[in-house]
């Protein structure tokens, strides 16, 4: 049983997203599912570009809102960068293959509210919330050992 917990971090810029993405990617060794949950235009894939270009060295990393998934390969990792946001009917999980990659792959999953029934329990989700001075809030949450590496 995974011993769950909380952490709240403010994000006053852009840098501070990015910062964020790249301490995360730093569990992969531990953990492979990140949802990253907010309202639109919140940061959500300048969090998975710092995440994905700290993991990689890869600096072009694009929105997924249209093929849905992006997915990006270097030296052992394979990371599949979904946006879930147009996928209205839970049927559709099954065209989208996302259970072969939650199995063999690093996963970021941005709007994963509609699959996420089937996620693991052993994943990490932080939501990002607006604050004032258009900077944002994070929240984090997962397991508790985990949370302490960041
Ligand atoms: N901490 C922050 N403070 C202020 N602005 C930020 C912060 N983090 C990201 N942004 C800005 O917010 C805007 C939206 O970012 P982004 O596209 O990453 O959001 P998103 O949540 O992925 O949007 P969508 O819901 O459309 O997928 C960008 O202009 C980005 O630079
Ligand atoms: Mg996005």
């Amino acid at each position: 049983m995974l011993k769950k917990s909380q952490k709240l971090i403010n994000l006053d810029n852009i840098k501070d997203t990015i910062k964020l993405g790249k301490e995360l990617s730093k569990l992969v060794n531990f953990c492979n599912i990140f949802c990253i949950k907010g309202q639109l235009g919140t940061g959500k894939t300048t969090l998975a570009r710092g995440f994905i270009s700290n993991l990689t060295g890869i600096k072009n990393v694009l929105s997924p809102t249209f093929p849905m998934l992006l997915t990006y390969e270097k030296g052992k990792h394979y990371v599949c960068h979904y946006d879930l946001y147009r996928l209205k009917k839970h049927d559709d999980v099954w065209n989208i293959n996302i259970e072969d990659s939650l199995n063999s792959a690093i996963v970021i999953i941005e709007w994963p509210e509609i699959v996420e029934n089937i996620l693991p329990e052993n994943r990490i989700t932080i939501t990002l919330r607006d604050k004032d001075n258009n900077s944002r809030t994070a929240t984090i949450e997962g397991n508790e050992k985990l949370l302490n590496l960041i």
